[in-house]
């Protein structure tokens, strides 16, 4: 799976911006992005409409994620949601499938129409998202260790997934893929801290915050923009490496959780 990605929430909500947005994701594809991250909530289907507009005859080497409901965890609701993702991307198979949240659907009955659908080569990999440690605990073991990874809140500001989450991951070679990585460009674009650190790198806070992120073990990060600037911006923080210097910097500013803590999410 590669590190980093496209993310695509707020895409696809708008019919007039489809052809733009797709334009978008193209540019991206172009300067060498090839995960794209998406799910069917994104514009109630329209973000996988734009990603089906976009790859028409380009899928080949790209790696698509997307999400299902809570509300479509049963055996059939998955099967059925899965084929509407497909159709609506235009393609055969999703690389890696996710439940986005957990709900109330026994894991059991999920794990079994992954499982299915897996067989039946229309995905290849499966997941969840927004677990913490009690929720993957609840998955069927035989399905843990072969989780395509857990989709979590994750970034410099955000570190509650560091408290028992990623290194239940780590310690199954279960990538943590960081959404919300520029922490949806709130206060931590602004860290005078994290400027300093950009500084030194002639980068943008932006780049230090993806940076950051890729240093951590098993961590893939999917930094949404709809500007190709920017998205050539944050594919390039990926060449950015931080010294034990900076980390010390940016660690002491932003501590990891050393006391029980919820995992965040958005
Ligand atoms: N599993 C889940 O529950 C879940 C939840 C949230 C998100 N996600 C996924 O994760 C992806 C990323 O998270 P996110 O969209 O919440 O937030 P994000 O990627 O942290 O931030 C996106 C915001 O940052 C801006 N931005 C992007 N690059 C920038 C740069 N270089 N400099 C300054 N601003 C920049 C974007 O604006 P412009 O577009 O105007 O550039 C947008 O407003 C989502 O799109 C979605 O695919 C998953």
């Amino acid at each position: 799976m590669p590190t980093f990605g496209l993310g695509t929430w707020r895409m696809g909500e708008h019919a007039d911006q489809l052809q733009h947005e797709a334009d978008v994701i193209r540019a991206a594809l172009d300067m060498g992005v090839r995960l794209i991250d998406t799910a069917e909530m994104y514009g109630e289907g329209g973000a996988e409409e734009v990603i089906g507009e976009a790859i028409r005859g380009r899928r080949d080497g790209l790696f698509l994620v997307s999400k299902f409901y809570p509300h479509n965890a049963s055996r059939n609701g998955v099967i059925e949601a899965c084929e509407r993702s497909l159709r609506r991307m235009g393609c055969d198979n999703i690389d890696l499938y996710l439940l986005h949240w957990p709900g109330s659907v026994p894991l059991s009955q999920t794990f079994e129409a992954l499982h299915e659908l897996q067989d039946q080569g229309k995905i290849r990999d499966f997941g969840v998202s927004n677990f913490n440690l009690s929720n993957l605990q609840d998955i069927p073991e035989a399905d843990q260790s072969k989780l395509g990874c857990n989709q979590v809140f994750y970034n410099l500001a955000h570190r509650e997934v560091e408290w028992e989450v990623s290194a239940w991951c780590r310690e199954r070679g279960i990538p943590v893929m960081a959404y919300s990585p520029l922490d949806q460009a709130g206060s931590l674009l602004g860290s005078p801290v994290v400027a300093g650190v950009a500084e030194k790198h002639s980068a943008s806070a932006a780049q230090i915050a993806l940076a950051w992120l890729l240093h951590q073990p098993g961590t893939v990060v999917i930094p949404k923009s709809a500007r190709p600037a920017r998205i050539q911006e944050n594919l390039d923080a990926a060449a950015i490496e931080l010294g034990s210097e900076d980390l010390a910097v940016l660690d002491s500013a932003f501590p990891a959780p050393d006391q029980p803590v919820r995992l965040g999410m958005r």
